[in-house]
């Protein structure tokens, strides 16, 4: 496997995961997330240096549905990237407080909120339609599976994916996307893993809605060449 295709691995995974950590928030504490979130701004920077060849070609070509979906995400992503990085330095108390930018407070508060959580969305969203091509890689170190454990792990997947329906609507994700509630509720009797878990849950279940929505979308173009 290439240098570069093994880099865009560790910083895919490398993003997931502190995408992950950051929505625990205060719960690994404050200046932690602060750190976190500017180490998320560092990968995603080296993400698009690394994938230079996709943005290149973004006004080349004819867009199909599936193309056209995979920019708005990417748009998406980006503008959502961009506000919680300029909302995080706005209400920053920590690592970045000695910076003067400090007005609007409640605006950056409002902007944070939705940047974090419809991020988070998109961003698994993203992660789906990307999927196929993960599991290519990962068939490369892999040669053979049984039969059994690839039936074993899609069960898993489908149990998981619909523990994350529950986990979305109990962790009041879609209230906060549309700044329902102005404040999130972080419970710190409450284990970390657990909160973790929920979100993981939540993750595979975005996952898998895209992975399926844009399997249909390359199976209903394919049909309309084949007419
Ligand atoms: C992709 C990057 C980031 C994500 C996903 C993210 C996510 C979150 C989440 C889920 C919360 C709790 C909900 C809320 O109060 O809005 C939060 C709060 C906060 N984040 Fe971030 N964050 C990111 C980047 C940053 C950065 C770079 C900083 C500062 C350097 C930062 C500083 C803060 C602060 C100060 C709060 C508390 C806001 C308040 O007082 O209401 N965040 N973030």
């Amino acid at each position: 496997m290439k240098q570069n295709t093994i880099l865009k691995i560790v910083v895919d995974i490398g993003m997931t995961v502190l995408l992950l950590l950051l929505m625990t928030y205060e719960l690994i504490g404050e200046a932690m997330h602060e750190w976190l979130g500017i180490g998320m701004f560092g990968l995603f920077i080296i993400h698009h240096i690394l994938n230079r060849k996709w943005i290149r070609s973004i006004v080349k070509g004819k867009y199909t549905p599936l193309r056209l979906w995979q920019t708005v995400l990417v748009i998406g992503i980006l503008l959502t990237m961009a506000g919680s990085m300029y909302s995080g330095i706005i209400l920053s108390k920590h690592v970045l407080s000695f910076l003067p930018i400090k007005g609007g407070q409640s605006l950056a508060r409002n902007v944070h909120m939705i940047s974090a959580y419809w991020g988070f969305v998109l961003m698994s969203l993203h992660l789906g339609l990307h999927w196929v091509m993960m599991i290519g890689m990962a068939k490369r170190f892999v040669k053979e599976v049984p039969i059994l454990l690839i039936w074993l792990l899609r069960g898993i997947t489908v149990l998981v994916a619909g523990y994350g329906v529950y986990a979305f609507i109990q962790r009041e994700i879609g209230q906060y996307m549309l700044l329902k509630n102005e404040y999130v509720f972080f419970d710190f009797q409450e284990p970390l893993i657990f909160f973790l878990a929920d979100y993981i849950a939540v993750m595979v279940l975005l996952v898998c809605i895209n992975h399926f929505f844009s399997k249909g979308m390359r199976y209903v173009a394919q049909k309309r060449k084949a007419v």
